[in-house]
C-alpha cells in the first residue's frame, strides 16, 4: 500500500522514465502551446562512475530530443526552429551537483575545474543543436561554488557569445539580492545576455535544519512574507535589467506572478525577454490560467526513475504540504482570496521583524547550555583563504626542535623523535627531546615541589588558567587545525571539528567569522 503510494505520487511528479519515454509526453505538452526544460532526476552524486553515467544520460537526452525537434511546430506560430521566434525549443536543467562527486566548497578550484570537464561537452552540445541549458541551484553547500562554475565557464572562449545559459537565484537566501547584483553587474560588462530563473527557493528546511545544527547564522529568510517581498523586489530588479538579463520567473503563487505581469507591463519590458515557469504536476489550474492568459510558459519536466528521484518528489512533497504553501493554502485551507493575494511589503510592515541572530550561541560561562565552538562553514572565502594562509604559515616553520620543558627549564636532551607528516613522509614536523629516565625523574621531583601551591589555589582561579588556555586556543585554531592537518593526516573538516571540540562556544570566532553570506569568482 505504503509503496503503490509512493509509486503514484511519483508518476505524478516525473514525466518518464527515460528520454524516449518522456519525449510523448513532452510533444503533448508542446501540442498544448507549453515549452518545457528537462531535468534528468539525480543529485549529489557519490561516485565518479554515477557521476560519468548522469552525463552520458544528458549526451543520449540531446541526441534523442534534436534528433526530433525538426518535427516540433514552434510555439507562438512561427514556423522556425525558436519557440515564440527567440527561444530554443530544447531545454535541459542541470545540477551541478550529479556531475563530480567530490564537490566540495573546501576544494573550490578543484570541484569547478573537475564538473566543467563533464559541463564543456554538455554546453558543445547545446550548442551544435541550438539547445538552451541551465544550471540549477542546490543547498546553500554548494551555491557560491555554483555561482563560480557558471561564471567561469561563461568566460571561456566558445561560450562567451552564447545567450543561451541560465542559472538560478533564490529568493529566500539574505544574501541572494547581493549575488543577483553581482551577476547582472558581470553580464553588463562583459555585454553576454544571461538568463537568470528567479525561485523561491526548495531547500528551506534543510537550510534551517543544517544552519541550527551547526550553530551557523541562518541563511534563508524565516517568515514567508520576507521571501515573498524579496521575490518581487528581486523581480523588479530583473525586469529593470532587462536590456542584459532575461528572466524566467518561476513560481506558483498568483500574487507572485501577477506582480511580475504588472511590473513587466509598468516597464515596458519586450515579451522576449520574460517567461514563466511551473513545475510539472504542480498547481494544475495555475499553470492552465497562465497559459490561457496567454503567457509563455515552460514546464520543468522531470525524468527519471524513482529512487534517484527520491530528493526531489520529498521536496515536492513538503513544498505541497507546508503550513505557509500558497498551494496548500489556497486548494486545501481554502484561504481567503484578499489574504492570499496581499502585497508581502504590508505583512512585513505589520510584523517588523528583528534581524536573526548571526549566532544563537550562550554566552560563555553560562551554566545551562554547553555547545561546542561552531565548525568553519568553508562556503565563506575568507574562512578557506585564512586556513590556507595558516597551513602556509605552518609549512615556513616546519622543522623546529622542541626541548623538554621540567620545572621551568628547557632541557635538551640530545635524542630527538621526528614527527613527520603521514601523507607526506618526507616532510619533516618538527622534533621534540626524548626524554629517559633520568628526565622523568626530575619531572616528577619538580611536580611534587609544585605540588602543594597548586593544590591551595581556588578551584575558581585554577579554572580561570584553562580558561585562558582555552581563549588562547580559540584565537590559534586556524593554526591548532592545520597542525592536525600536516602532523596527523587529517582533512580539514576534521581536523578543524576536533579543535572546535575541545572549546566552548562564546561568540562566532575565528577565519571569515560563521555568517553564511558573500559570492565569490573562481
Ligand atoms: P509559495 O507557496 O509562495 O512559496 C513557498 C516557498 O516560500 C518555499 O518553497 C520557500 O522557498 C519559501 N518559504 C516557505 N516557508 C518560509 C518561511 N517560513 N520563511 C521564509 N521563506 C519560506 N528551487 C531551487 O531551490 N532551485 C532550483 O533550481 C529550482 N528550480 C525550479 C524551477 C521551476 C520551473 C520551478 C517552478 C521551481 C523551481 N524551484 C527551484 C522550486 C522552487 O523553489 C519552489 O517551487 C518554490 O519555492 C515554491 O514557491 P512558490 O512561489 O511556487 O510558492
Ligand atoms: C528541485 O530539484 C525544482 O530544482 C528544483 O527541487
Amino acid at each position: 500500500m505504503t509503496s503503490a503510494n509512493i509509486s503514484g505520487m511519483a508518476r505524478q511528479f516525473i514525466v518518464g522514465v527515460d528520454a524516449k519515454d518522456a519525449l510523448s509526453a513532452l510533444k503533448k505538452v508542446r501540442k498544448d502551446g507549453v515549452a518545457f526544460t528537462v531535468d534528468l532526476l539525480g543529485e549529489a552524486v557519490v561516485s565518479e562512475q554515477e557521476a560519468g553515467e548522469y552525463f552520458e544520460r544528458y549526451m543520449d537526452l540531446f541526441k534523442i530530443m534534436s534528433a526530433d525537434q525538426r518535427k516540433w511546430k514552434a510555439l507562438g506560430g512561427g514556423n522556425g526552429d525558436l519557440d515564440w521566434g527567440h527561444s530554443p525549443k530544447i531545454n535541459i536543467s542541470i545540477k551541478p551537483s550529479a556531475l563530480y562527486s567530490q564537490m566540495d566548497p573546501k576544494s573550490m578550484a578543484l570541484s569547478i575545474a573537475k564538473a566543467k570537464e563533464r559541463l564543456r561537452p554538455i554546453f558543445r552540445e547545446a550548442i551544435s543543436t541550438g539547445s538552451f541549458v541551465l544550471l540549477d541551484m542546490e543547498h546553500t553547500t554548494l551555491k557560491n561554488l555554483t555561482l563560480a562554475l557558471y561564471k567561469s565557464l561563461l568566460d571561456e572562449e566558445e561560450f562567451k557569445s552564447y545567450p543561451y545559459i541560465g542559472i538560478v537565484i533564490q529568493a529566500y537566501l539574505k544574501d541572494s539580492e547581493q549575488d543577483l547584483l553581482d551577476l547582472i553587474q558581470w553580464a553588463k560588462e562583459k555585454g553576454q545576455r544571461i538568463t537568470i530563473r528567479l525561485v523561491k527557493g526548495a531547500y528551506w528546511d534543510a537550510e534551517v535544519i543544517l544552519a541550527k545544527q551547526k550553530n551557523w547564522g541562518i541563511p534563508v529568510f524565516t517568515n514567508k512574507y520576507e521571501t515573498d517581498a524579496n521575490f518581487e523586489k528581486l523581480s523588479s530588479l530583473l525586469l529593470e535589467n532587462h536590456q542584459y538579463v532575461s528572466y524566467a520567473c518561476a513560481s506558483h503563487n498568483i500574487r507572485s506572478i501577477a506582480y511580475v505581469m504588472e511590473r513587466a507591463k509598468e516597464l515596458g519590458v519586450p515579451e522576449e525577454y520574460l517567461e514563466y515557469q511551473v513545475l510539472y504536476g504542480m498547481a494544475e489550474p495555475v499553470r492552465t490560467a497562465l497559459r490561457k492568459a496567454g503567457l509563455k510558459l515552460r514546464l520543468y519536466a522531470p525524468v527519471g526513475e524513482m529512487i534517484p528521484g527520491m530528493a526531489y518528489l520529498v521536496r515536492r512533497l513538503l513544498e505541497n504540504t507546508a503550513n505557509e504553501s500558497f498551494l496548500r493554502q489556497s486548494f486545501a485551507e481554502g484561504t481567503s482570496k484578499e489574504y492570499l493575494l496581499r502585497n508581502p511589503l504590508e505583512l512585513l510592515a505589520e510584523n517588523p521583524t528583528p534581524e536573526s541572530p548571526a549566532v544563537t550561541a550562550p554566552e560563555y560561562g553560562d551554566k545551562d547550555v554547553f555547545r561546542n565552538l561552531s565548525i568553519y562553514d568553508w562556503t565563506i572565502e575568507q574562512t578557506r583563504r585564512e586556513f590556507t594562509g595558516a597551513l602556509q604559515g605552518l609549512r615556513a616553520k616546519l622543522g623546529a626542535q622542541v626541548p623538554l620543558y621540567i620545572g621551568g627549564h628547557e632541557v635538551k636532551t640530545g635524542r630527538e623523535i621526528v614527527s613527520t607528516n603521514p601523507n607526506k613522509p618526507t616532510e619533516v614536523i618538527g622534533s621534540v627531546s626524548s626524554a629517559g629516565q633520568a628526565e622523568a625523574e626530575q619531572a616528577i621531583t619538580a611536580a611534587r615541589i609544585a605540588f602543594p601551591a597548586w593544590r591551595d589555589i581556588e578551584p575558581r582561579q585554577r579554572a580561570e588558567y584553562l580558561f585562558r588556555a582555552a581563549e588562547v586556543a580559540r584565537q590559534r585554531r586556524a593554526q591548532l587545525a592545520a597542525l592536525q592537518v600536516l602532523e596527523v593526516g587529517k582533512n580539514w573538516s576534521e581536523a578543524d571539528a576536533d579543535v572546535a571540540e575541545a572549546d566552548q562556544a562564546r561568540q562566532p570566532s575565528g577565519p571569515g567569522g560563521n555568517l553564511r553570506s558573500g559570492t565569490e569568482r573562481a
